[in-house]
């Protein structure tokens, strides 16, 4: 038995380019992870299943992209035992925090523990899995290019925390694109690189191209964002295709006071630290 956790992520400014032959679209930022995470543990069964922690069923069931990671493994290692996949969700899904990405980089590192697969095979199934993989696999802070399967570790950023925020609405990421390449390739939503802990100053203005399609989809999200700048007094960023929100702190304890008086009715509302892992294995 295999158990580890899977941590979620933002984006530090996303910045998206014209969607190329393949359907996808160049994309590219600072991809953080973040102190939110979901554990699972996989062992060892007498038919392949999939659950949650509570007992009940999960999302996608088979096709579950943790359960999908964990069985190309296998197929990897040419075995066809037979594996149990149990999975206690925390980060919010459809919310731009890339939980299904996270859950899929661990399901791929706890297959290769039980079916003993070197990791390097690792980096080559995650892009196969999906854009956010090959990030939830290498963990901590990134600059992310191409559609999101180059990644270049940086120096882990410090000296800040966050306040997610996650408002009651599920946004889908390929609707999201469309929705941007309909509108024309807007320009993303501009956060001042003087507002921006001291660590994230060289790095300029930070836009999240998405934004103008998220609100699109949802209008309410820019009046949610506002909300939560007035109430913070301090810019508030959209992660991903959203609709997670996140403004930046100096310290837990004070990313924790602004979340304590988030209205009721939002899907999440945390004080995060930064994460200089993407998983963890906790117990073997
Ligand atoms: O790779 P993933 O399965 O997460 O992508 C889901 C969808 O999001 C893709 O099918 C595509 O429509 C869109 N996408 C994109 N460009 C990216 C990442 C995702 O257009 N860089």
């Amino acid at each position: 038995m295999i158990a580890g956790e899977a941590f979620a992520k933002i984006n530090i400014g996303l910045r998206v380019g014209s969607q190329r032959a393949d359907g996808f679209h160049p994309i590219s930022g600072i991809f953080q992870s973040v102190s939110v995470a979901d554990r699972l543990r996989l062992e060892h069964a007498r038919d392949d299943t999939i659950e949650s922690a509570t007992g009940g069923s999960v999302v996608d069931g088979f096709d579950n992209l943790a359960f999908q990671a964990a069985a190309a493994v296998r197929e990897v290692a040419g075995s066809t035992q037979p594996m149990r996949l149990t999975l206690a969700k925390t980060i919010p899904i459809a919310a731009g925090l890339a939980g299904g990405s996270a859950d899929a980089a661990a399901g791929l590192v706890l297959a290769a523990e039980l079916f003993d697969v070197g990791h390097d095979v690792l980096t080559e199934l995650a892009p196969q899995l999906g854009s956010d993989v090959p990030f939830c696999l290498a963990g901590g802070t990134a600059r992310v290019a191409g559609r999101g399967e180059d990644v270049a570790g940086m120096e882990p950023l410090q000296g800040f925390a966050l306040a997610i925020v996650v408002p009651p609405v599920e946004i889908s990421t390929p609707e999201t694109f469309k929705q941007w390449d309909e509108m024309g390739e807007p320009e993303g939503l501009r956060t001042p690189s003087h507002t921006l802990p001291p660590v994230l100053r060289n790095e300029g203005d930070l836009l999240n191209d998405l934004y103008p399609a998220a609100v699109r989809i949802v209008p309410e999200l820019d009046e949610w964002r506002s909300e939560l700048e007035r109430a913070w007094a301090r810019p508030v960023m959209l992660s991903g295709s959203g609709p997670a929100l996140f403004g930046f702190f100096v310290d837990h304890d004070e990313a924790a006071g602004a979340v304590i008086d988030i209205p009721i009715g939002t899907r999440f509302a945390e004080a995060c630290d930064l994460s200089s892992v993407g998983w963890r294995i906790t117990e073997v």
